[in-house]
Protein backbone atom coordinates (compact mmCIF):
# COMPACT_ATOMS: atom_id res chain seq x y z
CA UNK A 1 0.00 0.00 0.00
CA UNK A 2 1.48 3.28 -0.66
CA UNK A 3 2.49 5.88 1.98
CA UNK A 4 -0.55 8.02 0.51
CA UNK A 5 -3.22 5.77 0.37
CA UNK A 6 -2.05 4.75 4.19
CA UNK A 7 -2.14 7.88 5.09
CA UNK A 8 -5.40 8.55 3.70
CA UNK A 9 -7.07 5.85 5.29
CA UNK A 10 -5.74 7.06 8.95
CA UNK A 11 -6.74 10.12 8.43
CA UNK A 12 -10.30 9.57 7.56
CA UNK A 13 -10.40 6.99 10.05
CA UNK A 14 -9.14 9.10 12.99
CA UNK A 15 -11.50 10.06 15.58
CA UNK A 16 -11.38 13.96 13.98
CA UNK A 17 -10.75 13.07 10.89
CA UNK A 18 -7.79 14.51 8.96
CA UNK A 19 -6.12 14.70 5.41
CA UNK A 20 -2.30 15.46 5.52
CA UNK A 21 -1.46 18.73 3.92
CA UNK A 22 1.92 17.65 2.01
CA UNK A 23 -0.88 16.15 -0.13
CA UNK A 24 -2.06 19.40 -1.56
CA UNK A 25 1.07 19.72 -3.75
CA UNK A 26 0.66 17.60 -7.18
CA UNK A 27 0.20 19.20 -10.60
CA UNK A 28 -2.88 21.12 -9.73
CA UNK A 29 -2.19 22.13 -5.71
CA UNK A 30 1.11 23.42 -7.01
CA UNK A 31 -0.67 25.59 -9.44
CA UNK A 32 -2.99 26.79 -6.90
CA UNK A 33 -0.37 27.75 -4.43
CA UNK A 34 1.46 29.97 -7.43
CA UNK A 35 -2.08 31.67 -7.38
CA UNK A 36 -2.30 31.51 -3.63
CA UNK A 37 1.25 33.81 -3.66
CA UNK A 38 0.05 36.63 -6.42
CA UNK A 39 -3.07 37.25 -4.47
CA UNK A 40 -3.55 40.14 -2.35
CA UNK A 41 -4.73 38.95 1.00
CA UNK A 42 -2.26 36.47 1.19
CA UNK A 43 0.62 39.02 2.13
CA UNK A 44 3.40 36.46 3.03
CA UNK A 45 5.64 35.53 0.11
CA UNK A 46 5.08 39.50 -0.60
CA UNK A 47 6.33 40.55 2.50
CA UNK A 48 9.46 38.04 2.38
CA UNK A 49 10.10 39.29 -0.95
CA UNK A 50 9.80 42.97 0.41
CA UNK A 51 12.34 42.02 3.04
CA UNK A 52 14.80 40.42 0.91
CA UNK A 53 14.61 43.28 -1.59
CA UNK A 54 15.24 45.75 1.36
CA UNK A 55 17.30 43.86 3.69
CA UNK A 56 19.34 41.54 1.44
CA UNK A 57 22.73 43.64 1.74
CA UNK A 58 22.25 43.17 5.38
CA UNK A 59 21.22 39.53 5.60
CA UNK A 60 24.54 39.00 3.57
CA UNK A 61 26.38 40.96 5.73
CA UNK A 62 25.96 38.32 8.21
CA UNK A 63 26.74 35.01 6.43
CA UNK A 64 30.09 33.24 6.79
CA UNK A 65 32.15 35.85 5.12
CA UNK A 66 34.86 33.26 3.66
CA UNK A 67 33.67 29.81 1.76
CA UNK A 68 30.39 28.73 3.05
CA UNK A 69 28.00 25.91 1.86
CA UNK A 70 24.07 27.33 1.66
CA UNK A 71 21.09 25.01 1.61
CA UNK A 72 17.53 25.76 1.13
CA UNK A 73 14.84 23.28 2.39
CA UNK A 74 12.08 23.35 0.20
CA UNK A 75 13.00 25.49 -2.14
CA UNK A 76 10.13 25.12 -4.64
CA UNK A 77 10.48 27.03 -7.43
CA UNK A 78 12.99 29.56 -6.72
CA UNK A 79 10.72 32.62 -6.75
CA UNK A 80 11.24 33.44 -2.58
CA UNK A 81 15.56 33.17 -2.53
CA UNK A 82 16.31 34.76 -6.16
CA UNK A 83 16.36 38.08 -4.72
CA UNK A 84 18.75 36.85 -1.91
CA UNK A 85 21.11 34.93 -3.97
CA UNK A 86 21.53 37.68 -6.43
CA UNK A 87 22.44 39.78 -3.82
CA UNK A 88 24.85 37.10 -1.92
CA UNK A 89 26.66 37.43 -5.52
CA UNK A 90 26.60 40.88 -5.94
CA UNK A 91 28.60 40.77 -2.47
CA UNK A 92 30.62 38.56 -3.76
CA UNK A 93 30.41 35.96 -1.16
CA UNK A 94 31.74 33.01 -1.92
CA UNK A 95 29.08 29.53 -1.86
CA UNK A 96 27.89 27.04 -3.31
CA UNK A 97 23.48 26.73 -3.42
CA UNK A 98 22.21 23.31 -2.78
CA UNK A 99 18.24 23.32 -2.74
CA UNK A 100 17.16 19.98 -1.38
CA UNK A 101 14.25 18.50 -2.02
CA UNK A 102 13.32 14.72 -2.27
CA UNK A 103 11.50 15.35 -6.03
CA UNK A 104 14.31 15.20 -8.70
CA UNK A 105 11.36 16.70 -11.03
CA UNK A 106 11.27 20.00 -8.65
CA UNK A 107 14.79 20.34 -8.63
CA UNK A 108 14.81 20.31 -12.47
CA UNK A 109 12.50 23.29 -12.88
CA UNK A 110 14.73 25.04 -10.42
CA UNK A 111 17.60 24.43 -11.66
CA UNK A 112 16.23 25.75 -15.00
CA UNK A 113 14.68 28.93 -13.50
CA UNK A 114 17.93 29.46 -11.55
CA UNK A 115 19.86 28.72 -14.83
CA UNK A 116 17.87 31.89 -16.47
CA UNK A 117 17.58 34.56 -13.27
CA UNK A 118 21.39 34.07 -11.70
CA UNK A 119 23.57 32.11 -14.42
CA UNK A 120 26.63 32.59 -12.66
CA UNK A 121 25.11 31.26 -9.29
CA UNK A 122 27.03 27.69 -8.60
CA UNK A 123 24.43 25.35 -7.85
CA UNK A 124 24.10 21.56 -6.86
CA UNK A 125 20.58 20.29 -6.27
CA UNK A 126 20.06 16.96 -3.79
CA UNK A 127 17.39 14.92 -4.27
CA UNK A 128 17.34 13.65 -0.98
CA UNK A 129 15.47 13.63 2.24
CA UNK A 130 16.48 17.02 4.11
CA UNK A 131 18.35 15.85 7.01
CA UNK A 132 20.53 12.92 4.75
CA UNK A 133 21.52 16.08 2.74
CA UNK A 134 22.75 18.32 5.48
CA UNK A 135 24.37 15.81 7.01
CA UNK A 136 26.23 15.00 4.01
CA UNK A 137 27.14 18.63 3.72
CA UNK A 138 27.97 19.61 6.87
CA UNK A 139 31.17 16.15 6.38
CA UNK A 140 32.44 18.26 3.01
CA UNK A 141 35.63 19.71 3.56
CA UNK A 142 34.12 21.50 7.03
CA UNK A 143 32.73 24.57 5.05
CA UNK A 144 30.09 26.39 7.62
CA UNK A 145 26.74 25.74 6.54
CA UNK A 146 23.59 28.17 6.08
CA UNK A 147 20.42 26.75 6.06
CA UNK A 148 17.60 28.34 4.62
CA UNK A 149 13.70 27.52 5.62
CA UNK A 150 11.47 30.12 4.08
CA UNK A 151 8.13 30.86 3.14
CA UNK A 152 6.26 30.02 6.48
CA UNK A 153 7.11 26.55 5.93
CA UNK A 154 7.76 25.88 9.43
CA UNK A 155 3.67 27.02 10.07
CA UNK A 156 2.82 23.44 8.41
CA UNK A 157 4.19 21.25 11.06
CA UNK A 158 2.06 20.25 13.52
CA UNK A 159 3.08 21.18 17.22
CA UNK A 160 4.73 18.01 18.08
CA UNK A 161 6.73 17.98 14.67
CA UNK A 162 8.29 21.19 14.80
CA UNK A 163 10.42 20.01 17.95
CA UNK A 164 11.34 16.57 15.55
CA UNK A 165 12.08 18.84 12.87
CA UNK A 166 14.07 21.59 14.97
CA UNK A 167 16.09 18.50 16.97
CA UNK A 168 17.26 17.06 13.51
CA UNK A 169 18.07 20.21 12.54
CA UNK A 170 20.24 20.86 15.13
CA UNK A 171 22.01 17.73 15.25
CA UNK A 172 22.54 17.99 11.29
CA UNK A 173 24.48 21.44 12.02
CA UNK A 174 28.17 22.34 13.41
CA UNK A 175 28.48 25.05 16.05
CA UNK A 176 28.61 28.62 13.88
CA UNK A 177 26.28 26.99 11.41
CA UNK A 178 23.41 29.48 10.43
CA UNK A 179 19.99 28.97 10.26
CA UNK A 180 17.94 31.65 8.40
CA UNK A 181 14.27 31.09 8.93
CA UNK A 182 10.86 32.78 7.63
CA UNK A 183 8.12 33.24 9.49
CA UNK A 184 4.57 34.30 9.65
CA UNK A 185 4.00 36.64 13.08
CA UNK A 186 1.12 36.61 15.37
CA UNK A 187 -1.35 39.75 13.90
CA UNK A 188 -4.85 40.99 13.74
CA UNK A 189 -6.86 38.01 13.42
CA UNK A 190 -8.81 38.91 10.80
CA UNK A 191 -6.09 39.32 8.25
CA UNK A 192 -5.08 36.06 8.75
CA UNK A 193 -8.94 34.96 8.25
CA UNK A 194 -8.76 36.68 4.85
CA UNK A 195 -5.13 35.46 4.19
CA UNK A 196 -6.58 31.80 4.02
CA UNK A 197 -10.19 32.35 3.06
CA UNK A 198 -9.66 34.50 0.05
CA UNK A 199 -12.22 36.17 -1.90
CA UNK A 200 -11.72 34.01 -4.83
CA UNK A 201 -12.08 31.03 -3.54
CA UNK A 202 -8.30 30.33 -4.62
CA UNK A 203 -7.58 29.00 -1.18
CA UNK A 204 -10.83 27.12 -0.85
CA UNK A 205 -9.93 25.54 -4.42
CA UNK A 206 -6.45 24.32 -2.70
CA UNK A 207 -7.90 22.66 0.03
CA UNK A 208 -10.57 20.68 -1.99
CA UNK A 209 -7.78 19.68 -4.42
CA UNK A 210 -7.07 17.05 -1.19
CA UNK A 211 -10.61 15.65 -1.67
CA UNK A 212 -10.25 15.64 -5.91
CA UNK A 213 -6.86 14.06 -5.41
CA UNK A 214 -8.24 11.25 -3.73
CA UNK A 215 -10.95 11.16 -6.37
CA UNK A 216 -8.23 11.39 -9.43
CA UNK A 217 -5.67 8.71 -7.80
CA UNK A 218 -7.42 6.63 -5.14
CA UNK A 219 -11.01 5.81 -6.84
CA UNK A 220 -12.46 8.27 -4.10
CA UNK A 221 -16.40 9.54 -4.98
CA UNK A 222 -16.15 12.65 -3.01
CA UNK A 223 -18.56 15.15 -4.15
CA UNK A 224 -17.56 17.91 -3.51
CA UNK A 225 -20.97 20.04 -3.37
CA UNK A 226 -21.57 18.06 -0.24
CA UNK A 227 -18.54 19.75 1.54
CA UNK A 228 -17.48 23.26 2.18
CA UNK A 229 -14.17 24.61 3.20
CA UNK A 230 -13.99 26.50 7.10
CA UNK A 231 -11.20 28.33 8.22
CA UNK A 232 -10.63 29.34 11.49
CA UNK A 233 -7.99 31.36 14.08
CA UNK A 234 -6.72 31.17 17.17
CA UNK A 235 -4.63 34.24 18.46
CA UNK A 236 -3.11 32.18 21.72
CA UNK A 237 -1.64 28.94 19.71
CA UNK A 238 -1.59 31.40 16.43
CA UNK A 239 -2.64 28.31 14.80
CA UNK A 240 -4.70 29.03 11.35
CA UNK A 241 -6.67 25.68 11.08
CA UNK A 242 -8.51 24.72 7.64
CA UNK A 243 -11.25 22.48 7.07
CA UNK A 244 -13.80 21.26 4.73
CA UNK A 245 -17.37 20.35 6.46
CA UNK A 246 -19.38 17.72 5.13
CA UNK A 247 -22.71 19.11 4.94
CA UNK A 248 -24.75 16.08 5.04
CA UNK A 249 -24.42 12.69 6.39
CA UNK A 250 -22.75 10.36 3.91
CA UNK A 251 -20.56 7.48 3.05
CA UNK A 252 -18.00 8.01 0.73
CA UNK A 253 -16.19 5.11 -0.93
CA UNK A 254 -12.62 5.12 -1.89
CA UNK A 255 -11.92 2.20 -4.04
CA UNK A 256 -7.89 2.19 -3.47
CA UNK A 257 -9.24 1.83 -0.02
CA UNK A 258 -12.09 -0.84 -0.83
CA UNK A 259 -13.76 0.85 1.94
CA UNK A 260 -16.34 3.46 2.78
CA UNK A 261 -16.15 6.52 4.95
CA UNK A 262 -18.37 8.24 7.05
CA UNK A 263 -19.60 11.39 7.82
CA UNK A 264 -21.80 12.48 10.37
CA UNK A 265 -23.70 16.39 9.22
CA UNK A 266 -21.07 18.88 10.14
CA UNK A 267 -18.22 16.58 10.64
CA UNK A 268 -15.41 18.10 9.89
CA UNK A 269 -11.83 16.91 7.68
CA UNK A 270 -8.64 19.37 8.91
CA UNK A 271 -6.89 20.12 5.94
CA UNK A 272 -3.91 22.20 6.94
CA UNK A 273 -2.98 23.88 10.40
CA UNK A 274 -0.62 27.28 9.24
CA UNK A 275 0.94 28.29 12.62
CA UNK A 276 1.80 31.70 13.47
CA UNK A 277 4.53 32.56 15.36
CA UNK A 278 5.23 35.72 18.28
CA UNK A 279 8.65 36.87 19.28
CA UNK A 280 8.54 34.76 22.32
CA UNK A 281 7.69 31.82 20.51
CA UNK A 282 10.54 31.68 18.34
CA UNK A 283 13.06 32.26 21.42
CA UNK A 284 11.89 29.35 23.11
CA UNK A 285 12.31 27.08 20.18
CA UNK A 286 15.74 28.75 19.54
CA UNK A 287 16.72 28.04 23.27
CA UNK A 288 15.17 24.44 23.12
CA UNK A 289 17.06 23.23 20.40
CA UNK A 290 20.00 25.00 20.83
CA UNK A 291 20.35 27.93 18.76
CA UNK A 292 20.79 31.82 19.39
CA UNK A 293 18.98 34.29 17.27
CA UNK A 294 20.86 36.63 16.30
CA UNK A 295 18.92 39.03 14.50
CA UNK A 296 16.18 39.39 12.61
CA UNK A 297 14.41 41.33 9.46
CA UNK A 298 10.90 42.47 9.03
CA UNK A 299 8.50 44.42 6.17
CA UNK A 300 7.27 47.85 6.10
CA UNK A 301 3.69 46.45 7.57
CA UNK A 302 5.15 44.67 10.26
CA UNK A 303 3.74 41.50 8.88
CA UNK A 304 6.58 38.62 8.32
CA UNK A 305 9.75 38.25 10.10
CA UNK A 306 13.10 36.52 8.57
CA UNK A 307 15.31 35.32 11.67
CA UNK A 308 19.24 34.85 11.56
CA UNK A 309 20.18 31.75 14.34
CA UNK A 310 23.06 30.57 15.04
CA UNK A 311 23.99 27.20 16.53
CA UNK A 312 25.69 27.49 19.48
C1 LIG B 1 3.26 26.63 2.05
N1 LIG B 1 2.65 27.24 3.24
C2 LIG B 1 3.63 27.99 4.01
C3 LIG B 1 1.42 27.99 2.96
C4 LIG B 1 0.87 28.60 4.28
O1 LIG B 1 0.73 29.81 4.32
O2 LIG B 1 0.64 27.85 5.23
C5 LIG B 1 0.36 27.13 2.32
C6 LIG B 1 -0.96 27.84 2.16
N2 LIG B 1 -2.11 27.40 2.59
C7 LIG B 1 -3.07 28.24 2.31
N3 LIG B 1 -2.52 29.28 1.70
C8 LIG B 1 -1.22 29.04 1.59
Amino acid sequence: MSDYLNDVIKGLKAKDKYLLSRYFYDDIGDGLFQEIMTLDEYYLSRAEKEIFENHAEAICAEFPQQAFRMAELGAGDGTKTRFLLQAALEAKLDFHYHPIDISANVLDILSANLKKWVPELKTEGLAQEYFEALRGLAKMEGKPLVVLFLGSNIGNFRRDNVDVFMAELSNSLRPGDLFLLGVDKKKDPNRILAAYNDSRGVTAAFNFNSLRRINRELGGSFDLSKFKFYNSYDPHSGESRSFLISLVKQDVYIEAAKQSFHFEAHEAIHTETSRKYGSADLKDLAQKHGFKIRTEFTDSENLYRDQIWEKL
